[in-house]
């Protein structure tokens, strides 16, 4: 959906520290750029869980007076915080202080007499303000302002890439521009309580919980919303010991496999959204997936959401991604720009299909990361030796125990690529540099050496595989090989074929040879010339001059293996460290 970008949001917090969240004791959102959150997963969860279910999400007239608004809704309690946006529509969503303030409101409001249209009615915290009459509406200077959820259009971004100061400084606009603001990260955990209260007419107990993106640390705006349906509540058996000389079940309807059971509920909530779900259009049943879902769009937020069940692996996938994205900030703005240039390159694609996915490229960058010496990221079973009695947690039968106290895990010593640039400077230069520069230029460099690792990759024998932090022998055929962290039989990238991975590879090689020229090579500002990233990623924007920069894939190979100082040997093809080195 197509949410209106305003460039200067009032109320509106790109990373958390705004006025959205002044005074509320908010967690950060997964993109804060402030010091990384020691919070566990399950505490930012559950604080988010609980603002949601404080707020509103409001459908009012875009005139309204912001001033007049907030006394209106301020009779039934203070109120936290809240914040205008459009969609289709414009929005408000308003967080009160308490959640008897909501049930108050909630009392207060009717359902429409509609004319010639029937309403099916329900009550959810999903509602319309209507104005009475004139005086509801504000003068031009008091008009409710509107928070940005969109990424940078092309143009902008071309700008802001241009006008950097260096490389490092493009890493960082990328990220910035890119990550998940703090309205919008409480617009998703809004959208799930919401579908909360919709699937809660089925199953009183039920939580719908956000994963993947949204919540790992590494969400883009415009990325998707995945969502499960968790009954666990529901399942739970009662901690009351029952008396007497007998056992109290429910009744309840059998079916041949969990995986049928799965499909039976997704198809209910699947009517039920698509019939009386407000806001919810576009509802798409795919059962016969691997993993059944069901799709829609949230119309009010703007989210294409993916509600599945039963999934608490990838919940706990998306909590070692979150333990991975905060331990180190070098890890979001490597994986943000991996992203963003799969994405310009066309890698990847929103259809499903033979490509890689954002989730595989995430393991690649992990992985990558495990690989430095010393390495930047600890290895998952590393995560798992800091872990104690209560962090155990198995999952269907997969041992899916991982360390949830971040302070036990030791930051990391890596400094190597930074020591080499250093040696020609001044000791006080250099205190100054690590300061404010530590993590930017290293993830200049980082880029540069991620594209060059797996423009090498061995991929025709080896899996990756972040568990033990080290190549391994592929246990199967499959074009690119990624074990899957918990299911460990599992390929996470099995869907890649042939051709997807050498153009992947091919990729690589090139934007490691193009970084390489740019080193120091920044055009004079007056020239408006794309440069550095501005050139990689957006060549469609200025193809003409991009053209002058890119070489034809043979020639960049050979360039490449000059100046690897040990390369004896030259490939075309994924077969990569034998090939080349
Ligand atoms: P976006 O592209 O920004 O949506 O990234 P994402 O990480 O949310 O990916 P996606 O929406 O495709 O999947 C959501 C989550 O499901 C991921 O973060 C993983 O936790 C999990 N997931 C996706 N694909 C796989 C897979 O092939 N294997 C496993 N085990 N988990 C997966
Ligand atoms: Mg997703």
């Amino acid at each position: 959906a197509e949410l209106r970008r305003d460039e200067q949001p009032s109320g509106s917090v790109e990373t958390g520290d705004g006025a959205a969240s002044r005074g509320c004791g908010a967690a950060p959102a997964p993109g804060s750029k402030d010091k990384p959150s020691k919070k566990t997963f399950s505490e930012v969860q559950e604080e988010r869980r609980e603002q949601a279910q404080r707020s509103v999400l409001i459908h009012c007239p875009n005139t309204v007076s912001e001033k007049k608004f907030l006394k209106y809704l301020s009779q039934h309690g203070p109120i936290h915080t809240h914040f205008f946006y459009e969609s289709f529509g414009f929005y408000a969503v308003v967080e009160f202080c308490q959640k008897d303030s909501v049930d108050s409101l909630l009392n207060r409001t009717q359902t429409p007499a509609t004319g010639t249209e029937a309403a099916i009615p329900f009550r959810s915290r999903f509602l319309y303000l209507k104005p009475k009459g004139p005086s509801s509406h504000a003068a031009k200077q008091s008009l409710a302002r509107s928070s940005n959820h969109l990424p940078p259009s092309k143009r902008k971004l071309f700008e802001l890439l241009c006008s950097a100061e260096s490389v490092d400084d493009q890493l960082n606009t990328l990220l910035k521009e890119f990550q998940l603001t703090e309205e919008n990260t409480r617009l998703r955990y809004l959208t799930c309580s919401l579908i909360e209260d919709i699937a809660a007419a089925y199953f009183p107990e039920c939580t719908i919980r956000p994963f993947g993106s949204s919540v790992n640390t590494f969400g883009k705006l415009g990325c998707d919303l995945d969502m499960f349906l968790d009954l666990d509540e529901t399942r739970r058996l009662s901690t009351q010991k029952s008396r007497g000389n007998f056992l109290m079940e429910f009744q309840v309807k059998n079916v041949p496999s969990e995986r049928i059971a799965t499909q039976k509920i997704l198809s209910v909530l699947g009517e039920f959204l698509d019939h009386v779900g407000p806001g919810c259009v576009g509802v798409q049943k795919i059962l016969n997936a691997r993993c059944p879902l069901v799709r829609f769009s949230h119309q009010a937020s703007g989210f294409q959401c993916d509600l599945t069940t039963n999934n608490r692996i990838a919940l706990k996938s998306s909590e070692l991604l979150y333990i991975y994205g905060t331990l180190d900030t070098r890890v979001r703005a490597l994986v943000c720009s991996v992203r963003c240039w799969a994405r310009a390159l066309s890698l990847t694609s929103s259809i499903p299909g033979a490509w890689i996915t954002n989730f595989s490229l995430t393991m690649m960058v992990i992985f990558f990361l495990q690989q430095r010496s010393p390495p930047i990221l600890p290895t998952l079973d590393t995560l798992r030796a800091s872990a104690d009695e209560e962090d155990k947690c198995i999952i269907e039968g997969n041992n899916c125990t991982l360390v949830r106290d971040l302070n036990k895990i030791k930051p990391s010593e890596n400094t190597e690529t930074l020591g080499k640039c250093f040696s020609l400077f001044p000791f006080q230069f250099k205190q100054t540099f690590l300061l404010f520069s530590l993590f930017y230029f290293l993830a200049e460099l980082l880029l540069k050496e991620f594209f060059e690792y797996f423009g090498n990759f061995a991929f025709n024998k080896n899996s990756i595989n972040i568990r033990q932090g080290r190549e391994q022998n592929k246990p199967d055929s499959s074009p690119l090989h990624i074990q899957n962290p918990f299911e460990t039989s599992l390929n996470v990238s099995k869907n890649v074929n042939q051709s997807q991975l050498q153009r992947f590879v091919d990729l690589a090689r090139e934007s490691a040879w193009f970084l390489q020229q740019e080193d120091g090579d920044r055009p004079s500002p007056s020239s408006r010339q794309p440069w550095g990233l501005a050139a990689l990623l957006l060549q469609t924007v200025a193809p003409s001059k991009r053209v002058q920069k890119k070489l034809p894939s043979e020639r960049i190979k050979s360039l490449l293996e000059s100046v690897k100082s040990n390369s004896t040997q030259s490939s075309t093809n994924t077969s990569g460290k034998q090939a080349l080195s």
